[in-house]
């Protein structure tokens, strides 16, 4: 390993452990968008972008975006490129989802800068504040604001507090009347890049450090509601029952059954979260809510999964005498990286790894499902440990940090020489 990228890999180690204090429980890392422990994090990369010589501010949304002007003419003009990752975390994470693509991002942008490469194009790096949609039921808030995706009627969504999107975003130093105007115009970028950890096995299997991503999976977040009957545990007799967490139950095993059915299209259902009513040991339940999380290689696999699970619903309501409901709150096609960008990035990971690239599917969702909506997407995979995420085991060597940063620099200069040498 190089001293450089040694050096550049303790400073991102250094940078993850200081993000990982920043937390709402102080045994647990869990950091929502738009709280307080946000607004810490949101601080710190600023102080951080700033450092590397950016220019710094905060959008609407509460995203931090840090500019490097270009430091030479070229045919790409004014545009410039997008490297972002997001600052948010589900409850009780693991401290590089997310955080390391923003760290990987002002690093290489200082070492751009320390090796005094002159780009053509100006560098623009992005913190989003939600990326997990764990406080509300919307996720990607931030690339989708700045990618002009974000659409209607999410502003008045509401915490488990009760707390909506509009009134957060107020208390944050938001603003939700001027979303609409911090969506970049198409011809103002050439690119969105995003290193992540892969989150799963495939790449620590491979034995190689990083990989590059073909795609990221197609993606469906659903509320479902059943409603049944409230009633007294020893009385009712079993046979008049309208319990409404047993229908759930029997929905919960039916969605596994049917993202098995689909494993070939590597289909996965969800059920993560789910709220019992009235929540009581004597009380039959009256209501169930929950989610369901739904994802699938292609949008077809997804597709169809979802309508065999409405269609099995259906029947258990009817069934079962109790009251279905189904809420689509998010839905994302499959996001297809570029193909001059994946080879930019295979390019510059055999020059930092001394292996050729092994390109695979993202299972996880990332900010470049909203950010392809706007411009090309590349993205960057970083080995971890036994694949784990979305928990505290999470885990990433310090030295595949290091790579990571180098392979971004690598992508960066590549592009660099082709926008020298054309306009794409
Ligand atoms: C985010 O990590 C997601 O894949 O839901
Ligand atoms: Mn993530
Ligand atoms: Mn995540």
């Amino acid at each position: 390993m190089s001293e450089d990228a040694r050096s550049l890999a303790q400073r991102a180690q250094g940078m993850i452990d200081a993000l990982a204090t920043i937390s709402a429980d102080p045994d647990k890392l869990t950091r929502l968008y738009l709280t307080e422990q946000h607004r810490a994090a949101a601080q710190l990369v600023g102080e951080w972008m700033r450092r590397a010589g950016m220019t710094v501010r905060m959008d609407a949304a509460g995203t931090m975006h840090g500019v490097m002007p270009a430091g030479r003419a070229g045919r790409s003009g004014n545009r410039r490129l997008l490297i972002g990752s997001h600052i948010d975390t589900v409850v009780d994470a693991g401290r590089f989802d997310g955080t390391f693509g923003v760290i990987a991002g002002i690093l290489a942008v200082e070492e751009l800068r320390r090796r005094n490469v002159a780009l053509p194009f100006e560098v623009e790096v992005l913190a989003f504040g939600d990326e997990e949609g764990v406080r509300f039921p919307k996720t990607l808030i931030g690339s989708s604001t700045v990618s002009g995706a974000l659409g209607d009627a999410m502003l008045d969504l509401t915490d488990a507090n009760g707390v909506t999107i509009r009134d957060a975003l107020l208390a944050f130093g938001g603003d939700p009347d001027a979303l609409a105007d911090e969506a970049y115009a198409p011809g103002s970028v050439i690119g969105y890049l995003e290193v992540h950890i892969e989150q799963g096995p495939v790449l620590e299997q491979a034995g190689e450090p990083l990989g590059v991503v073909s795609a990221i999976a197609s993606q469906g977040r659903y509320r479902i509601a059943i409603k049944g009957e409230a009633g007294h545990a020893g009385t009712v007799p079993m046979d008049v029952r309208h319990d409404a967490l047993a229908a759930a139950a029997q929905v919960i095993l039916i969605t596994e059954e049917i993202a098995l059915k689909h494993q070939k299209a590597s289909c996965v259902a969800t059920v993560g979260e789910i709220k019992v009513s009235p929540g009581a040991s004597n009380v039959i339940p009256g209501l169930v809510e929950f989610s369901l999380d739904l994802r699938a290689a292609t949008d077809e696999a997804r597709a169809t999964a979802a309508e065999a699970i409405r269609y099995r619903i259906r029947n258990i309501g009817v069934k079962r005498g109790v009251l279905v409901s189904i809420e689509t709150m998010h839905e994302k096609p499959v996001a297809t990286c570029a193909p001059h960008l994946k080879k930019a990035i295979a390019d510059a990971i055999g020059k930092a790894t001394g292996k050729k690239a092994r390109e695979l599917m993202s299972g996880a969702g990332h900010d470049g499902q909203a950010m392809i909506h706007l411009t090309d997407i590349g993205m960057i995979f970083v080995r971890c440990r036994a694949g784990i995420s979305h928990n505290p085991l999470e885990f990433v060597e310090t030295e595949d940090l290091g790579t990571a940063v180098e392979a971004l620099v690598g992508t960066i200069e590549s592009m660099a020489d082709s926008y020298g040498a054309n306009n794409r």
